[in-house]
């Protein structure tokens, strides 16, 4: 049903105030010819991500700003699930290491959650969710990146856990990849790419 609706899709709300991912985004949504604004450039109030899923989070951050500013909304939310971890930190991998943790907090309590987890058990999966959301159309995307933690950080780019994120295939790590090869593979990329197809066929041409 939504498929038919067309709308005037001339600028978007990135329901998200990290530069880190606005910047992932931004590139992905580069040839849509469609104005990106944050919620950095609007008066919007502070989205408390406390869903027990990640759509339920993506969706509660696109629906209340698209809400506050009348404006089509699209968030995203993110969580790493480790094998070894039953998971975990899945839902929860902003504030794995505490309230206010920081991206390094994160990823050293990984690393030390997995101390003698051979190689071979060190299996984890990127998921993403983006939710859109504008009046009363609502469409989820998902995507999702296989790959291995590693023993040790590896790599200046990125952020989050992309320094212990290696994809094998390429045997590189997130953060040592370029936002491009990151982008093309990645769980926000692949989201992303089905989202910008369905905002293809509902936006109004013009
Ligand atoms: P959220 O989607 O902002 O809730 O992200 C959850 C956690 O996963 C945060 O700690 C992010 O830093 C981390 N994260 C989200 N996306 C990525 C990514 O693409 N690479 C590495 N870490 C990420």
């Amino acid at each position: 049903m939504n498929s038919k609706l067309l709308v005037k899709l001339d600028k978007i709300l990135l329901a998200t105030r990290n530069r880190d991912k606005i910047k992932e985004i931004a590139d992905a949504l580069n040839n849509l010819n469609i104005n990106i604004v944050s919620a950095f450039d609007v008066d919007v109030p502070e989205v408390d991500e406390d869903q027990e899923t990640l759509e339920g989070n993506a969706l509660k951050k696109a629906r209340e700003l698209a809400l506050a500013t009348g404006l089509p909304a699209l968030a995203d939310d993110t969580g790493l699930e480790v094998e070894a971890l039953n998971g975990a930190p899945g839902v929860y991998s902003s504030r794995y290491a505490g309230a206010g943790a920081s991206y390094d907090d994160n990823v050293n309590k990984l690393l030390t959650e997995l101390e003698g987890v051979p190689p071979s058990r060190r299996q984890a999966r990127f998921r993403t969710v983006m939710a859109f959301v504008y009046n009363d159309t609502e469409h989820l995307a998902q995507g999702e990146c296989q790959g291995l933690i590693t023993e040790t950080k590896r790599g200046e780019q990125g952020f989050g856990y992309d320094p212990v994120f290696l994809v094998p295939e390429q045997d590189k790590t997130f953060a040592e990849m370029t936002l491009a090869e990151k982008n093309n593979i990645s769980h926000r990329g692949r989201a992303l790419a089905k989202m910008v197809e369905y905002l293809r066929g509902v936006a109004q041409p013009g």
